[in-house]
């Protein structure tokens, strides 16, 4: 939602914060615009659009700048025009913001009781304005963030300059992300580490409330009582390289590659002896075995992650597993006991309402594992445990790589659930085995890509579509539709397929699209039959199953089949499959693969 850059140092701040920008445009891509020290003024140009239209807006000039602040927007307050496009600039006071600021309109009138008048519909002048009132009082532009602070409710990470301080950029955060980097030439101030890649890989986490203060390579920092701080510089383990389309047409289809090594990644520095183990990563040993009951809450395909994690978890260990949607589970006074534990699911561990699910589990006393792909994030700090998956930085909007990980986990901590819980020993390892297996035939579903592809080149002039599933399979037709809707913008709908003739089987007519998922060996009977009830009202049924199923081809039109694996690991073959029909439908309709139209990559506010 948003991203942030600033630049103190030798470069061109232009043309860093222009780069950046380029890296940050996942999290939004509404407008852009950057605030650039020129002489003893602060220039701003912002453009509504792609980063492109501010580039062009730039046009050759504002090279010499060796200060300046950037954005790329996500709009929540206000329409995607130029004026609502950041920095804002209010008195002496420019920034840029990322965030939700919820007591703006309280704030506006108080302030345009003071003389400020607003020209944007957004909340982050407001912002600008009040921190300029606390400049004008304290003359420092420490204090002046500081009693902002005090002020502001909501969420914010902001990059700012100040009138009377060339050459200089401040930066704080509580609720969104900004880290500080530094090479030999200056200093950044960024949203996210992508940002920054191209230039150093050396980087400081801010805690919540904490301000730093940049001006060429030194940086300072303060905690929220604005003591100064001392903080420890840390590498990044990404690489540029990782964080580029490396010769793909699409981040997206990089991504959809990369799943082998990323599930090899993950999974294999946690196996002992041929066992899941989590020691490594601080989960103390025998966690589970005291546990009455998991509570599982994310967003999105993080939250089908965890539907696939509960029927696992359920299976194998035999403790119970409820799922909620974080942004249902924070406002609905969940019933949590003894003997209880939670597990959060986010790639980006920046989701506002996945981490105010974990603030709420951790209030009432519920120890929190979480499962983070963004090392040093909101969610991953706040946990109590925390178990990073090592899928690399995931750039498209769409998540592919970030869900087979945390599926991964899911398989992980159900077997180590399992020992803990009494299960033998000879079965978790060959659960183990398994898993390992599944893993290495993943290949083989990416070398089906064009077969895959030509079914989804079918889709181009679809304009509704069902995904249908029992068990496991229905877990997937959510996480299959999701993708479908997000990038390619078919109507579709995910259905237990068992579900259908309560309602929904109405809407299906003489051509309309099925996707059909038959995986789950034991359900096989009553899936095929649910398929004939579609066929028989004259749906188009791709039939996506398993070698080895006993399918007859009169169920469906075409068929896509996976290499032979138990129906338990099938998720993690069917999911890439799901994404390239995806993907290859978004291709053929022309759409905007990698920034789907209204979407960001991180979801910072509610
Ligand atoms: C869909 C997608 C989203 C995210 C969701 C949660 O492709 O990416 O549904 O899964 O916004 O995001 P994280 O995992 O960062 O908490």
């Amino acid at each position: 939602m948003c991203g942030i850059i600033g630049y103190s140092g030798e470069r061109s701040a232009c043309s860093v914060c222009l780069t950046a920008l380029a890296n940050l445009e996942y999290r939004g891509y509404d407008s852009a615009g950057v605030a650039l020290w020129e002489g003893d003024t602060v220039q701003v140009i912002k453009a509504q659009g792609r980063l492109s239209c501010l580039r062009e807006r730039l046009g050759q000039g504002h090279g010499a700048s060796r200060c300046g602040i950037g954005h790329t927007r996500w709009a929540t307050h206000g329409s995607p025009t130029d004026i609502n496009s950041h920095p804002h600039r209010q008195g002496r006071v420019t920034l840029v913001h990322n965030g939700i600021i919820e007591n703006y309109l309280e704030l506006r009138a108080e302030l345009e009781t003071l003389g400020y008048r607003f020209v944007s519909e957004t909340d982050s002048e407001i912002a600008a304005a009040l921190i300029d009132s606390c400049y004008v009082r304290s003359g420092s532009p420490l204090e002046a963030i500081g009693a902002a602070m005090e002020r502001l409710e909501g969420s914010y990470a902001f990059a700012i300059l100040f009138d009377g301080e060339p050459g200089v950029v401040y930066g704080v955060r509580k609720g969104s992300p900004l880290i500080a980097a530094v090479d030999d030439t200056g200093c950044f101030l960024a949203s996210d580490l992508p940002a920054v890649l191209g230039y150093t890989r050396e980087h400081y986490l801010l805690g919540e409330g904490e301000v730093v203060r940049g001006e060429g390579t030194q940086v300072c920092f303060w905690d929220r009582e604005l003591r100064p701080l001392s903080k420890k510089r840390i590498t990044a383990e990404w690489s540029m390289e990782e964080a580029q389309k490396g010769g793909y047409d699409y981040f997206m289809l990089k991504e959809i590659h990369e799943q082998p090594r990323a599930l090899r990644d993950t999974v294999l520095p946690r196996l002992r002896d041929g066992l899941p183990d989590f020691t490594a990563d601080g989960l103390p040993e025998g966690f589970f075995r005291n546990i009455r009951k998991l509570n599982i809450a994310a967003c999105g395909t993080a939250l089908y992650c965890g539907m696939v994690g509960k029927a696992l978890i359920e299976r194998l260990a035999r403790i119970p597993v409820e799922v909620d949607m974080a942004s249902e589970l924070r406002y609905r006074n969940p019933i949590l006991g003894e003997n209880e534990a939670a597990v959060i699911i986010s790639q980006s561990g920046e989701t506002a309402d996945s981490l105010a699910a974990l603030r709420l589990f951790k209030e009432r006393g519920i120890p929190v594992i979480a499962i983070v792909n963004v090392v040093g994030s909101s969610i991953a700090r706040e946990a109590d445990y925390c178990l990073y998956t090592y899928a690399g930085p995931e750039i498209a909007v769409a998540s592919t790589k970030a869900y087979s990980v945390q599926v991964a986990m899911m398989y992980l901590l159900a077997i180590l659930a399992a020992g803990d819980k009494g299960v033998e020993e000879a079965a978790r390892r060959s659960e183990t085995a398994d898993l390992l297996r599944v893993i290495s035939l993943t290949p083989r579903v990416l070398e089906m890509y064009d077969q895959i592809g030509r079914y989804a080149a079918t889709l181009r002039d679809a304009h509704s579509l069902f995904y249908i599933g029992r068990g496991l399979d229905y877990s997937l037709a959510m996480e299959g539709a999701l993708k479908l809707k997000e990038i390619s913008y078919i109507h579709c709908e995910a259905y237990a397929a068992g579900e259908l003739k309560h309602g929904t089987i109405s809407l299906i007519t003489e051509g309309t699209p099925v996707i059909a998922l038959a995986t789950q060996a034991d359900l096989l009977p009553k899936t095929l039959s649910n398929i004939r009830e579609v066929k028989a009202r004259g749906a188009r049924v791709l039939l996506v199953t398993m070698e080895g199923l006993p399918v007859d081809d009169t169920a469906c039109d075409e068929k896509i089949v996976l290499p032979a694996v138990d129906g338990r690991f099938a998720p993690l073959l069917l999911v890439i499959a799901l994404q390239i029909i995806a993907l290859n439908a978004a291709i053929v309709r022309g759409c905007d693969v990698d920034k789907p139209r209204n979407l960001a990559k991180s979801v910072t506010v509610e």
